[in-house]
């Protein structure tokens, strides 16, 4: 089938399971927590301690990332649907309320999260309509055990409405 419909792309990927993240980062310019839904994490190297990442070019809080030069990666559980929706909307309230820690970059580490990971800005790369980011991890926390959030076919899975 050729990939000519936006449509049939777009769901033949959503067959691909895969955790939900927030990840932040502390923009340079304003020194305030940016933050952002992304289902794209990927781990990338061991050796050394490799992540990628895919951000839209399009999306407010690139240029935060571009120069911030670091990230943190918060992978949530299956009872974090509303920090999910929270980050995936451009309300620019979504911090408020919100406590976090922060490490050595700045960068938030959201609580009760499954993991987080502290990175450093390798390097990014084009990649169609996207910026992908690949970080060197430089700590890391598992404060929780639950099970994971997960999305599949475009929405939340085994998570009642
Ligand atoms: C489950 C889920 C996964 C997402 N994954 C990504 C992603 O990997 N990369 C991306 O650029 N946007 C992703 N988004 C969309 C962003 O979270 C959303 O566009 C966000 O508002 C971008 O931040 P902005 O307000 O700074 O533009 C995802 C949204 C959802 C609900």
């Amino acid at each position: 089938m050729p990939v000519s419909d936006d449509r049939l792309f777009r769901d033949a990927l959503g067959r691909f399971a895969t955790g939900i993240t927030v990840i932040t980062c502390r923009d340079p310019q304003t020194d305030q927590p940016q933050g952002f839904t992304a289902n794209s994490f990927s781990s990338l190297s061991l050796d050394p301690p490799l992540v990628l990442f895919s951000l839209r070019k399009q999306a407010q809080c690139l240029p935060a990332f571009l120069g911030s030069e670091a990230f943190a990666v918060n992978i949530l559980a299956e009872d974090q649907v509303d920090l999910s929706a929270r980050f995936a909307s451009s309300d620019p309230g979504r911090w408020e309320g919100l406590e976090h820690q922060t490490w050595s970059t700045g960068a938030p580490i959201l609580p009760d999260m499954l993991a987080s990971f502290e990175c450093r800005t390798v390097s990014t790369h084009e990649g169609g309509d996207h910026v992908i980011f690949i970080g060197q991890v430089l700590a890391l926390s598992m404060p929780r055990e639950a099970p994971p959030l997960l999305y599949f076919r475009g929405a939340y899975h085994g998570v009642k409405p």
